[in-house]
């Protein structure tokens, strides 16, 4: 029946339902306990009143007969109006009248003694008798059992008790359906979730609560599709790797066959030794990089950060790279503020400028220009170079690893550029320039 949450939510129901009775009924009980005795208090003392009135002409002397008798006629005919019980007693406290003979000693000693509160169980009032010339000449002690006052209170707590019992049934009925409205849900859902585990399939049907569960769902959903996003990019990246490292391995595996078979002799073979080498360099030159990137993407590799100033560190890699451009005539014009400074990993930031211009010395024809422009909290770097630029949509596959336009080399370049950029909370993209060429624009933060 009642499932873990559902016991649960009926346990809370009742705890919440039994302290609002107790904490209503107690209060109940006692305002209407102070209402009461104030109430009576009040009656007791009108009543008190009327009787001492009564009796202003009536001698309280026990000794006068016929002051007793008098006194007793008005009194009866009084007390007939009267609920509460009553003792007269006049100035030597001698007890003239009393409405009920089996009170103890105690109680109407209690009663009767000025000053004394009333004793317990029992409110009381005291009111002196004064006769026509205002001395006082005895007194009407009014009082009430309070158990009489209370009558109403037991009959509250009767009722209590049953709505108790009606509100309980209520709450299991509700828990019921909560149960049912919650549970459900919750169970779908680690269906859903165990099946993915076990069989890595997805049940695309969503669960529509409009609550939490829901929101949940949609997260475990979103939560699926990049896993099995990851999984496919991983699963790529395993075979682009191993598709690259097999490409070289074949070739110095087929020269060194032919060369160990005697198959490729004299100059040929010292062309042979050749590829062989600048193979092993280019598998070398792989396993580097993609160590690299897998260390930069996982952030193995710290950054360390320091001011450093941006025109000079274009220079150094301009400096590196001097021969090459000079070999292929490649002018390289750096036109920075001197004045930039930006927090960087120097050496990283480096590397990825020398790919950057190593890869325009490749593409440029003549030229390659870098320009800064100063933004607040950032500087726009644009790396520009007059070559023929990127085929139609080839920008946006340039940072993806291993890929590589004509002329290119392993692809993997533009990847650690974009890794190094983004570990910096910079930006990098590329287009064409509208003459001709392509260009690189990096932002990078200054603060
Ligand atoms: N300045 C450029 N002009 C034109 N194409 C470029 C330029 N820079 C990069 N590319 C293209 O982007 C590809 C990827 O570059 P990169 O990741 O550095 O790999 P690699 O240099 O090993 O080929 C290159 O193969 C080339 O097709
Ligand atoms: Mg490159």
């Amino acid at each position: 029946m009642l499932k873990k949450i559902g016991v649960k939510l009926l346990l809370s129901y009742f705890v919440l339902l039994i302290i609002a009775f107790s904490v209503s009924s107690n209060t109940y009980n006692f305002l209407s306990r102070r209402y009461a005795i104030n109430e009576t208090k009040k009656q007791l003392s009108s009543e008190g009143l009327v009787i001492a009135k009564l009796l202003t002409n009536v001698p309280l002397n026990s000794n006068s007969i016929r002051g007793k008798l008098a006194g007793k006629t008005v009194i009866k005919a009084a007390e007939r109006f009267i609920e509460a019980d009553l003792i007269i007693i006049n100035d030597e406290r001698e007890i003239i009248y009393r409405s009920i003979e089996n009170l103890d000693k105690k109680t109407v000693l209690k009663l009767v003694r000025v000053g004394s509160t009333a004793p317990i169980g029992y409110v009381a009032e005291r009111i002196g008798i004064t006769d026509r010339n205002g001395s006082v000449k005895g007194h009407v002690i009014l009082f009430a059992k309070l158990n009489n006052i209370y009558g109403l209170n037991r009959l509250m707590r009767g009722t209590e008790l049953i709505s108790i019992i009606t509100a309980g049934l209520v709450a299991l009925l509700i828990s019921l359906f909560f149960e049912k409205s919650l549970v459900s849900p919750i169970t779908a859902l680690t269906k859903k979730i165990d099946k993915y585990s076990d069989t890595k399939q997805l049940d695309s049907n969503p669960i529509l609560t409009g609550d939490e569960i829901q929101h949940l769902d949609e997260r475990f959903i979103a939560m699926t599709k990049s896993i099995q996003q990851y999984d496919e990019s991983h699963q790529r990246f395993l075979q682009n790797t191993s598709h690259e490292l097999k490409t070289p391995l074949m070739s110095i595996q087929g020269y060194a066959e032919a060369i160990k078979d005697g198959v490729i002799k004299g100059k040929e073979m010292d062309e042979g030794l050749e590829i062989i080498i600048e193979q092993s360099q280019r598998l070398k030159g792989i396993v580097e990089e993609l160590i690299y990137l897998t260390r930069l993407e996982n952030a193995e590799e710290k950054l360390i950060l320091m001011p450093t100033n941006l025109k000079e560190l274009v220079f150094n890699v301009c400096q590196s790279i001097k021969l090459l451009a000079e070999e292929k005539n490649i002018a390289i014009n750096i036109e920075i503020n001197s004045q930039i400074e930006i927090p960087c990993d120097s050496d990283k930031l480096h590397r990825a400028m020398l790919n950057l211009l190593s890869n325009g010395i490749r593409y440029a024809n003549s030229n390659i220009s870098i320009r800064s422009v100063v933004e607040s909290n950032q500087v726009r770097l644009l790396i520009q170079d007059d070559g023929s630029g990127f085929k139609m949509n080839e920008e946006y596959k340039l940072f993806d690893r291993f890929y590589k336009g004509e002329r290119g080399s392993t692809g993997l370049g533009l990847s650690i550029v974009k890794a190094i950029v983004e570990a910096h909370a910079g930006k990098i993209i590329a287009y064409n320039a509208a003459a001709t060429g392509a260009v690189f624009e990096l932002l990078l933060p200054t603060k």
